[in-house]
């Protein structure tokens, strides 16, 4: 599975922008469980929200496409990314201690809230990629941390916890094995080269949102330069907008029901959305290769506004794939990069 991902490369501005943030929000009191609604509100500082303009979220196209809605709902694309609710988390959180050479991490759980104690994860992530070299006899930082959003619900689940800089999200560094029933070092899961111990330095928001969420912006880059993470999302998952598009004026053509059953009498489909069976085949395999694939991933999908690809345009006018076989230039580019 790892080899859906490029092996991170430090990114310098990145680095630098992670290191520079005063860490805010510092008043976030994880270790309360707080009541329904503040909780929330706590919860929703920290993650990145579903609030891109345009997008109209699932939810939306249930009472006209009920059957649609059903196949899509038992499927494992939906809960690829959730918020970490008790339904979503499926890892042991009952007091467990897990050990990965010196670094142990504490999982518990109260009310509805999960929590890891851990080492700081930015101070980790920044040893990680070494922007930070901890002074001789430095014990490392520990830090408690609610666990904010999972990835996974099909063979495992990763896990994140802000990094509290804008809304970044960083690893815990254990991922839990479904059928096994048990807790792994992460990297131990995900494919990295062999003399790389840690596979642990990655930012959700710039590693993983383009494939595991519906139209995810990173959004990392302030406009006059500088940095600061402030991701959006169409929506959490791989949902119905991933392999359709846009859909706001697609639903509010459809207010009209003369309309409506104009075009399901008519039975010619309907020219507000996009439907992969409707247009040229290798088009329609892109809706799926955007995600299914490796493709060239430029610094504005990366850490910019994200995928300009919509269903139905042609895949490779904004993501080249990287084909052995037939090496492009950003095949090349890559490989001269990091030959690993
Ligand atoms: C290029 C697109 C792409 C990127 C980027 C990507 N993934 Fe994935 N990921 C996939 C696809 C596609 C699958 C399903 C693979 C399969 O079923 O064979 C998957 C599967 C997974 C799974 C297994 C889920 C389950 O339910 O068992 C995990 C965990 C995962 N990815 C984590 C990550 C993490 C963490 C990142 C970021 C560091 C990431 N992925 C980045 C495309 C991607
Ligand atoms: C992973 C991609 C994907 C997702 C997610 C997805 N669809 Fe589709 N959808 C397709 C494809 C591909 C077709 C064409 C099916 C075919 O070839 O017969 C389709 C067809 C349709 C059609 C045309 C009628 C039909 O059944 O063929 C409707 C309506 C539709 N989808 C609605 C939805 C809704 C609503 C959601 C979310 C609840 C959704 N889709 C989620 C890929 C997707
Ligand atoms: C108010 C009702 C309404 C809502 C809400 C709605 N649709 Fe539709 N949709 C229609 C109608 C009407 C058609 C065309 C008639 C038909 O195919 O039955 C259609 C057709 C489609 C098609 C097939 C288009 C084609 O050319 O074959 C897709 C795909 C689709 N809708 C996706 C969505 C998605 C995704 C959402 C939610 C984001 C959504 N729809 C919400 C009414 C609606
Ligand atoms: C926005 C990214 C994205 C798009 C678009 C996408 N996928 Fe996926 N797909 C994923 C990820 C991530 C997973 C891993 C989910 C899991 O198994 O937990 C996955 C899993 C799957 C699986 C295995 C799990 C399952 O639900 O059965 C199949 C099969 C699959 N995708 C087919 C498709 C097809 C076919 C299309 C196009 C019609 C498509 N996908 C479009 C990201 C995507």
């Amino acid at each position: 599975m790892a080899a859906w991902f490029r092996p991170s490369r430090p990114n310098r501005p990145l680095v630098l922008a992670l290191a520079l943030a005063v860490l805010p929000l510092a008043g976030w009191a994880a270790a309360r469980h707080l009541d329904g609604a503040s909780r929330d509100r706590a919860l929703a500082a920290t993650v990145p929200q579903e609030v891109r303009a345009g997008y109209a979220t699932s939810a939306r196209c249930e009472a006209c496409h009920p059957a649609q809605y059903a196949s899509w709902h038992r499927g494992y694309h939906r809960t690829m990314t959730q918020y970490a609710t008790p339904a979503a988390v499926r890892g042991d959180f009952a007091d467990v201690t897990l050990r990965d050479g010196d670094s142990a991490v504490h999982l518990s759980r109260r009310g509805d809230d999960f929590f890891a104690e851990m080492v700081d994860p930015m101070w980790q992530y920044q040893v990680d990629i070494g922007q930070r070299t901890p002074a001789p006899g430095e014990a490392a930082p520990r830090a408690l941390r609610r666990i904010s959003m999972v990835t996974g619900s099909h063979h495992m689940q990763a896990y994140w916890v802000p990094g509290n800089e804008g809304n970044n999200q960083l690893s815990l560094p254990f991922t839990y094995l479904f059928d096994d029933r048990r807790w792994v070092p992460r990297g131990q899961v995900f494919l990295h080269p062999p003399e790389q111990d840690h596979y642990d330095e990655q930012v959700w928001n710039v590693s993983c949102l383009r494939c595991h969420t519906t139209a995810g912006q990173p959004l990392a880059l302030l406009p006059g330069g500088g940095w600061k993470i402030e991701s959006v999302l169409g929506e959490n998952g791989i949902a119905c907008e991933a392999c359709h598009g846009p859909a706001e004026a697609h639903i509010a053509a459809n207010q009209n029901p003369l309309r409506r059953y104009w075009l399901h009498l008519r039975g010619a489909g309907d020219p507000t959305i996009v439907n992969p069976a409707r247009i040229a085949p290798a088009r329609g395999a892109e809706v799926c290769g955007q995600c299914h694939s490796l493709t060239d991933v430029s610094a504005d999908i990366e850490l910019g506004a994200g995928k300009t690809y919509v269903p139905g345009a042609e895949l490779e006018r904004t993501q080249p794939l990287l084909r052995p076989l037939h090496p492009t230039p950003a095949l090349e580019r890559y490989a001269a990069e990091d030959p690993l």
